[in-house]
Order: structure tokens, then C-alpha cells, then sequence
């Protein structure tokens, strides 16, 4: 880019097409490295995260399922950046349920593959200057090639876990240029606490069964010789495991000690996501924490941003 082009960008504002957009991380890591957006068109098709983006971003331009386009209404939008994360379920190896649809794919041919192409395509039709992919660390060894050979670039594997107080490893691939590795903030789990005392429960029965980890302890409270995640309390003084999409308030537990620990409320996994308190309050308490653990840790992506300039 010459000099000129980047005072435009930085100047007007950039135009942004966001795929699998969710919650909208993207935006606010745009705001959060101040870098202003003139027009941001999503597509998304999930009517909790929809609502969310739209209570903070109202002029988002909401523009539906990628399916339904073929992004040829945004060749002469000059769009500048194109970016997204399609989802990651069909590739992970973390499973919500044990549904057929929910078995990992392992090539090429499932509807995983299928989103990622959307972006492809999107990406080749609207050609923009910038574009940021984001997958899972842990999917197969032969589709993270697979999306290495059609974006053009390899991937940068940037663990949240140094800006935020979250464990949470994933891949970027991006044409931004010379991104370096955050710097580590040394975040953990007692940083991000909210002191709501109707949210610390005591259980004498823990003492009986406790087993001491390195970043938690854990009990069997059921009695039935089984220690289930949800059973599960974190030193305040580790980092927190990643933000999953389900399930996430019984299994973030906290640990106070004396058979007493803290149960997570939305607002602290916000903040392990870096997201503003309260960004998901428009949606009840289980879709906020679903949408949470779908999204972005921003300040993973503004770091990226940064390098746009
Ligand atoms: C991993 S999440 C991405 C979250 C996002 N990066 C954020 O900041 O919140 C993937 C998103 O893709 C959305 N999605 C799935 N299929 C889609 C489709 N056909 N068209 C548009 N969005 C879709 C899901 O609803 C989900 O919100």
C-alpha cells in the first residue's frame, strides 16, 4: 500500500464484509486498536448473535446466509477487509453431543469444508486488500493444509491466553503483514472475577472427595466414584480453561477454598473473552454464554488489527 492509501484508510474509515460474524467480535476489536469502520456488512444467520451485534452496532448491515450469495453485490463496494471464522464444530475435537452430526470431519467433503469455500469465494470475487481466516488449532492436519493452499498463506497460531485470562489456541491466516506474537499480559482467572456474593456456594461434602490438580480441584459431589467437568473449581491464581459454546456455567467454576467456590457469571466470560461487561445482556443468561464461547477473543484480533496501519 502507498502512503496515500493507508492515510485514506485511517482517514474515511475502512469497509468491512465480516462472514460467520456472530456476536461481531471483529468490530470491536476495530474500536478496541481504533481503527474506524465506515461500513460493515455481516453475514450471520443466528438470531441471538444477530440481536447482540445489533444492540451494539446498530448500523451493522445484516446481510443474511452465505449460501444465499455470491458476493458479487460487493465488487464495487472497495471492500477492504474480508473476515471471518467459519465454524469450527464440524473440524474440533471439543463435542457438545454425541449426535451423528456432531462426528468430527476429517476431509474435505463435509459442510465445514463447504463454509470455509463461502469464504474463499467470497474472498476471490470481492479481492480485498486485507483478510483474516480463523479456524481451530486442533483441526485435522489435512484440512489446515487444505486452507493453507487455497488462502495463500500459512497459518499463525496466537494462544488468547497471553492477552486475556483465558487458554485459547487458534490459527490465523491473514495477508496482513508482520504480525508478531502479543505480548503476554500475565491475565489470570482472579483478574477477571465480579464479587457477587449470591454466586459462592458452599458444599461440606467437597472435602470428602477432593483431588488436588495443578490449576484446579476437583470432587465428586454425586458420590458415584465420577469426576464430571462440571465438578471442577479453578485456582484463582491459573488461567482459566477456553471459553467452550456450551455448558459454560457449570464448568467454570472458582476456587475460594474451605469447601466453598464461585459459580461464572456471563460477565466474567465476557471478560476472559475481552469483550466489554455486559456487550451479551440483551439475550437470556444460556444464549449469552453460548454466543460468548462462539465468538472471538477480541484483543487477539485487535493486536492483529494493529498491523493493518
Ligand atoms: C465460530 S462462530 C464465529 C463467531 C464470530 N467470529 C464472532 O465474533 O462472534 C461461527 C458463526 O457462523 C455462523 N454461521 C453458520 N452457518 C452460517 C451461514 N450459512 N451463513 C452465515 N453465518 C453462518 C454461526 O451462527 C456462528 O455465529
Amino acid at each position: 500500500m502507498t502512503p496515500i492509501e493507508r492515510f485514506s484508510l485511517k482517514e474515511e474509515g475502512l469497509t468491512v464484509l465480516s462472514l460467520f460474524d456472530g456476536i461481531s467480535c471483529g468490530q470491536v476489536a476495530f474500536e478496541r486498536v481504533g481503527i474506524k469502520v465506515k461500513k460493515y456488512y455481516a453475514f450471520e444467520i443466528e438470531t441471538n448473535a444477530i440481536k447482540i451485534t445489533m444492540k451494539n452496532y446498530p448500523n451493522t448491515v445484516q446481510c443474511g446466509d452465505v449460501f444465499d450469495s455470491s458476493f458479487t453485490e460487493f465488487i464495487d463496494k472497495n471492500i477492504d477487509i474480508v473476515i471471518g471464522g467459519s465454524p469450527c464444530t464440524f473440524w474440533s475435537k471439543a463435542k457438545c453431543n454425541k449426535t451423528a452430526k456432531s462426528k468430527k470431519e476429517l476431509d474435505t467433503n463435509g459442510t465445514g469444508w463447504k463454509l470455509f469455500m463461502k469464504y474463499v469465494e467470497c474472498i476471490k470475487t470481492v479481492k480485498p486488500k486485507y483478510f483474516l481466516y480463523e479456524n481451530n488449532e486442533g483441526i485435522p492436519d489435512n484440512i489446515l493444509l487444505e486452507i493453507s493452499n487455497q488462502l495463500g498463506v500459512k497459518p499463525i497460531m496466537i494462544d488468547a491466553a497471553l492477552v486475556s485470562a483465558q487458554r485459547r489456541k487458534r490459527n490465523y491466516w491473514t495477508n496482513i503483514p508482520n504480525i508478531e506474537q502479543p505480548r503476554d499480559k500475565g491475565l489470570l482467572f482472579k483478574d477477571i472475577i465480579v464479587n457477587d456474593p449470591s454466586l459462592i456456594k458452599v458444599d461440606e461434602r467437597i472435602g470428602k472427595t477432593m483431588i488436588i490438580s495443578k490449576n484446579y480441584v476437583k470432587y465428586d459431589l454425586g458420590g458415584h466414584g465420577y469426576y464430571s467437568q462440571q465438578d471442577r473449581a479453578y485456582f484463582p491464581d491459573s488461567k482459566a480453561p477456553t471459553v467452550p459454546r456450551c455448558r459454560t456455567e457449570t464448568k467454570f467454576n472458582l476456587w475460594l477454598g474451605n469447601n466453598t467456590y464461585k459459580k461464572t457469571c456471563p460477565v466474567e466470560i465476557e471478560r476472559l473473552q475481552t469483550l466489554p461487561d455486559n456487550y451479551t445482556d440483551c439475550v437470556p443468561k444460556t444464549r449469552r454464554f453460548e454466543a460468548i464461547g462462539n465468538g472471538w477473543c477480541v484483543d487477539v484480533i485487535a493486536h492483529i488489527f494493529s498491523y493493518i496501519e
